[in-house]
């Protein structure tokens, strides 16, 4: 039996209507889902409401991204409070999208994760080198200074996933081979267990994300360090059932 409970996300990121979502949320909801799978759908901020009252509620439900306070003058945003209010209990955080394409810094991510555990909201954080610092061969020192921003700002591990996301894997179809990505979440408990404890490097899910299929998930799903799964283009498709079910 594997110690930690799978742990399977759907990130919809921009992307989907009312039409068309509703249509995968009707698959979703009829699929014959694994009961030993924790399933996560990331809605696009506008419908997360949406989805939220749409979806089984064997079915979980994240926003994207957030701010790091509850309420004020932050024209645009949304607060872990107004996503807990739409019975939502999860939020991506860190995605290499928001780092990349709009510039989060390590510390700002830091600061959200902070508030939305106070908020008592879920929190997946992603972390992930960049094609070129893999090719310098400085994956480890960037995943592990990524994931220490994060730590610093974690008190209680039990509402945290820790995704695994590959820059160069990202919507590439260029997915990290099985050996590839469990070196890295081998590395990663290494971290928690040497800079945490023993019990939060046993218990936190890492999860692998970037190009994530139906037809590499098993091997993937197979590896003794990756407890599920960060999935954006196929979360959009019917195999996100296979995913979802890749351990069974
Ligand atoms: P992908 O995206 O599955 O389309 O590569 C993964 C992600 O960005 O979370």
């Amino acid at each position: 039996m594997f110690a930690r409970k799978f742990f399977v996300g759907g990130n919809w990121k921009m992307n989907g209507d009312k039409e068309s979502l509703g249509e995968l949320i009707m698959t979703l909801n009829t699929a014959s889902l694994h009961d030993e799978t924790e399933v996560v759908c990331g809605a696009p901020s506008i419908y997360l409401d949406y989805a939220r009252s749409n979806l089984d509620q064997r079915i979980g439900v994240a926003a994207q991204n957030c701010y790091k306070v509850s309420k004020g003058a932050f024209t645009g945003e949304i607060s872990p409070a107004m996503i807990k209010d739409c019975g939502v209990d999860w939020v991506i955080l860190g995605h290499s999208e928001r780092r990349h394409v709009f510039g989060e810094s390590d510390e700002l991510i830091g600061q959200k994760v902070a508030h939305c555990l106070e908020s008592d909201l879920g929190v997946i954080a992603c972390i992930g080198e960049k094609l070129e610092e893999r090719e310098a061969g400085t994956t480890e020192d960037v995943v592990f200074a990524q994931t220490k921003v994060i730590a610093d700002n974690v008190k209680d591990w039990s509402g945290v996933v820790l995704a695994y996301e590959p820059v160069w894997a990202i919507g590439t179809g260029r997915t990290a081979s099985p050996a590839q990505a469990q070196e890295v979440h081998e590395k990663l408990r290494g971290w928690l267990r040497a800079n945490v404890s023993d019990a939060v490097a046993d218990s936190v899910r890492i999860i692998y994300g970037g190009s994530v299929t139906a037809a590499n998930c098993k091997e993937l799903a197979a590896q003794a360090d990756v407890d599920g799964f960060l999935v954006g283009g196929a979360s959009l498709k019917p195999e996100f059932v296979d995913i979802i079910n890749a351990r069974s």
